[in-house]
């Protein structure tokens, strides 16, 4: 299928020297870019949040090591820096252990250039892969909601979930798309509908709190979602308010997909309940787009992602094939142990 109609930023980019990138924290008001000169400013840009999205911060955090072997600086401190950036999306993680082996196997400046090239090539074929994949799983003339943002901003491009909905329309699989906002951060809002308008997809913008009584009214028969950390068992950690979607959509009879890269599978840890959830600073939580809008001396909890069991998935997604009803044997057999 010819997606050239769809999917045309590039939010992180390598210029030679530095890293180009789109700042998240300002769409859709601002398209502004910015010029990250060494690890340290990789680091920043990817624990503020200016590049997000668990591929796109493992593909970032790759591009973070070549430039320290570019400039000679010290390449251990360097993957430890990133390594810390963010907890949660083990993409993080799998790139720099990409780039640490190639280290320890002699690789000079160009050949982890080439190397976090590989990373971001392997990661837009993998979701032009899993779009068809996903989309396949969808009857003609469905609905579905999203959740977050997974589409080209938050991976090398196309998107995973995103992707699965991009081939869907383009099938005509797909013929009506929601987006929850997702508080606090309003990465559905803000980044997927701005995503979604510059593809000419028609998509409606739900408050989070509206997912049960869409699904109750059937115009959706499928939620599907991408992931920052798929355990062994098939449990999920994904973006905050994941777990109460896949909550209503069995109560409901709607259809539950993941879907993410094998870069995103981590068989090292057995259940979701052993992925630690990144807590963010309660500041972003009592005010929207910056402004407070919650009296002064309030406190607030800010967990920003939740573990889904895999009992309440129907399919796992990835490039190398499709889980349904995902199990540690199903898993293994595909991920081996
Ligand atoms: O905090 P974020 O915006 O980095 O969280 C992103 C998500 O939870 C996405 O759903 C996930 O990384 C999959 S993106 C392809």
């Amino acid at each position: 299928m010819d997606y050239d109609h769809y999917d045309r930023v590039r939010a992180v980019q390598w210029r030679g020297d530095h890293l180009y990138l789109l700042d998240q924290r300002l769409l859709p008001a601002e398209e502004r870019w910015i010029e990250c000169r060494d690890t340290a400013q990789v680091t920043t840009a990817i624990r503020d949040l200016a590049v997000r999205g668990a591929p796109a911060i493992g593909i970032a955090a790759a591009w973070g090591v070549a430039m320290a072997a570019q400039q000679q600086a010290p390449l251990d401190d360097a993957l430890a820096m990133l390594r810390a950036a963010r907890p949660t999306a083990v993409n993080l993680m799998w790139a720099l252990d990409r780039m640490k082996k190639r280290i320890a196997a002699g690789a000079d400046a160009e050949a982890l250039l080439r190397e976090a090239q590989a990373i971001q090539d392997g990661d837009l074929a993998a979701n032009r892969r899993m779009g068809e994949l996903g989309a396949g799983l969808i009857t003609p003339g469905s609905g579905v909601l999203t959740h977050c943002n997974t589409g080209s901003l938050a991976t090398a491009g196309f998107g995973t979930a995103l992707g699965v909905i991009r081939a869907g329309v383009a099938a005509e699989r797909i013929v009506r798309v929601y987006a929850g906002e997702t508080r606090p951060w309003l990465q559905g809002a803000r980044l997927t509908m701005w995503e979604l308008v510059r593809d000419g997809i028609p998509a409606q913008l739900i408050a989070d709190s509206t997912a049960s009584h869409l699904m109750k009214s059937g115009a959706v028969q499928w939620v599907i979602v991408g992931a920052d950390r798929i355990a062994a068992n098939g449990d999920v950690a994904n973006k905050i308010g994941t777990y109460q979607l896949a909550i209503a959509a069995k109560y409901h009879g709607v259809k539950f997909m993941v879907v993410a890269p094998s870069s995103t599978i981590d068989m090292a840890t057995a259940t979701g309940e052993e992925i630690e959830i990144e807590l963010r600073d309660a500041t972003e939580l009592l005010g929207v787009a910056g402004r407070r809008t919650v009296v002064e001396g309030a406190q607030a909890w800010n967990p920003v992602f939740d573990v889904t069991p895999a009992e309440l998935i129907d399919a796992i997604v990835t490039e190398r094939g499709v889980i349904e009803r995902p199990s540690v044997l199903a898993m293994q057999a595909m991920f081996g142990s």
